[in-house]
């Protein structure tokens, strides 16, 4: 019914569909596919369009609201922070800003929007933080050493991601966190099992993603205080 009343949006599924068809076809796996998506997306909108808010005003809105809620929900000044998905750190710049230098890690699978991020720091001066950025394959996170973290966050990825790089993340990042650590990442909730649309956006039962995390060790759970159009769950590590 909401695509009769609004044409442009099934001409905009059908490009996305077409589009994504050929991106899929010269791409061995989804972090590889969705590479190529990010580039397209920087290429034909912008950067901050590319992480799903193209006015100034929302990028800067959605950086605030990752900010605030992590600093109010546990992340202090020392701790060591790894962010998954990092993109042109619409809320990376602020976590930079506020961690101690050298204590803020951003990773990304897009060459694209890592360039982006550089430049983010150039902008806000932060060059002094240090602060670490890397391309990653999209699954492993074998480079960086175990129990080298306090907090992870992921805003806005697991969103575009198949439940088997979810579960390779779980893994990655339980050896990553020292005990006690925790690992924040929002989600689509689905109350109809799993389902995808265009191998771009994925949605998910809360109780998957709990059990997923259960199986590597993570005890978990809803934050319930989160207000957004994608819910969040924290994942502890037990000590
Ligand atoms: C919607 S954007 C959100 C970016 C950032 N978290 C923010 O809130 O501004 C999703 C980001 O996740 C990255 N991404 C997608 N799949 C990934 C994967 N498997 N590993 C690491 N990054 C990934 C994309 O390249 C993109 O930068």
């Amino acid at each position: 019914m909401r695509a009769l009343r609004r044409p442009s949006l099934v001409v905009r599924y059908l490009r996305r569909a077409w589009r994504n068809r050929r991106l899929r076809r010269g791409a061995a796996t989804h972090p590889e596919f969705y590479r190529a998506v990010m580039a397209d997306d920087v290429r034909s909108r912008t950067a901050k369009g590319a992480v799903g808010t193209a006015s100034e005003e929302g990028w800067q809105a959605a950086g605030r609201k990752q900010f605030r809620f992590l600093r109010d929900h546990g992340l202090t000044r020392r701790h060591f922070l790894l962010e998954i998905g990092c993109g042109n750190l619409r809320a990376g710049r602020r976590f930079i800003r506020y961690l101690q230098p050298g204590h803020y890690t951003g990773v990304d699978i897009s060459p694209e929007i890592l360039l982006a991020a550089q430049e983010t720091i150039v902008e806000y001066e932060l060059q002094d933080k240090n602060p670490r950025l890397f391309l990653v394959s999209g699954v492993s996170l074998e480079f960086l050493a175990p129990e080298s973290f306090d907090v992870a966050h992921a805003h806005s990825v697991f969103t575009h991601t198949p439940i088997e790089v979810v579960m390779a993340y779980f893994a990655e990042v339980h050896r990553l966190l020292r005990p006690g650590g925790f690992f924040d990442f929002t989600y689509h909730d689905s109350d109809k099992g799993a389902w995808s649309v265009l191998a771009e956006d994925y949605y998910y039962p809360t109780s998957l993603l709990l059990e997923r995390a259960g199986d590597v060790g993570f005890e978990g759970r809803q934050l319930e205080d989160w207000t957004y159009s994608q819910p969040k769950i924290r994942l502890t590590k037990p000590t």
